[in-house]
């Protein structure tokens, strides 16, 4: 595979910001967010198939506000969720990234992988391409020692991506998410882990390889 191309944004385009790494995999480009990505972001946010395993749907200033804190953490951390671009195909098409997590957890503070896309780009690979990136980058360049993904126990198209990418479940590791109310059926999350020596392994392994 050819290896992610990191640059720093140069020019902030639309309201975007400065400082975040671009990261380019071989269809996708991953960037800082523009304010065009607004619109399309809030649809996503309002369909009902892709928030499937989030408690509620947003709205567009909920939406809208979800990346204004996206654009605080890059500001914070210098990494984030991404604005994810099919290269030359599809200028928005989701999330993928990473967030520094603090609610209270048994695993937080702890650095999780995300990803939201929009219905037209599921079933492509995108979202493990991107991630695999992603990865590359926290440890390579962000030097963590591990990344975790959580999700609702339900939302097995979340998990064959984190499995895809090598994740292992910690099957005690389950628990009850802070944000979701106490008594919904979404609030137990199962948690996958990653760490740098795993990631060490499955590259030499070449199971980063493909798309
Ligand atoms: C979770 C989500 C990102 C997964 O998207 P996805 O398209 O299913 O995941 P991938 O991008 O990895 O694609 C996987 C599928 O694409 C297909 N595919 C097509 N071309 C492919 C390629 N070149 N490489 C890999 N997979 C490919 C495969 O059949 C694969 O399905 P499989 O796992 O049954 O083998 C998407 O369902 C989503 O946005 N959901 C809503 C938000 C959400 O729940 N987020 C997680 C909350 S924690």
């Amino acid at each position: 595979m050819p290896r992610e191309q990191l640059r720093a944004s140069a020019t902030p385009s639309g309201g975007a910001w400065n400082g975040a790494p671009e990261v380019r995999t071989s269809r996708l480009t991953l960037r800082a967010w523009r304010d065009g990505d607004l619109r399309p972001f809030a649809a996503m946010n309002a369909d009902s198939r892709v928030m499937e395993y989030f408690p509620a749907l947003l709205s567009e200033r909920e939406s809208n506000a979800l990346v204004a804190r996206i654009h605080r953490h890059f500001g914070a951390h210098g990494f984030g969720l991404w604005a994810v671009e099919v290269t030359g195909h599809a200028s928005f098409a989701g999330f993928v990234g990473l967030t520094h997590s603090l609610f209270a957890a048994h695993f937080t503070p702890c650095v999780d992988l995300g990803w939201r896309l929009a219905r037209e780009h599921w079933g492509k690979g995108y979202a493990r391409e991107a991630a695999r990136a992603v990865i590359q980058l926290a440890f390579e360049r962000l030097a963590l020692d591990q990344v975790v993904a959580f999700t609702a126990a339900e939302n097995a198209r979340s998990r064959r991506v984190m499995d895809a990418l090598g994740m292992t479940r910690d099957e005690r590791g389950d628990f009850d998410h802070p944000y979701v109310p106490a008594g919904h059926p979404l609030r137990r999350h199962v948690l996958y882990r990653l760490d740098r020596a795993g990631w060490h392994a499955l590259s030499r392994a070449r199971a980063y390889s493909r798309p």
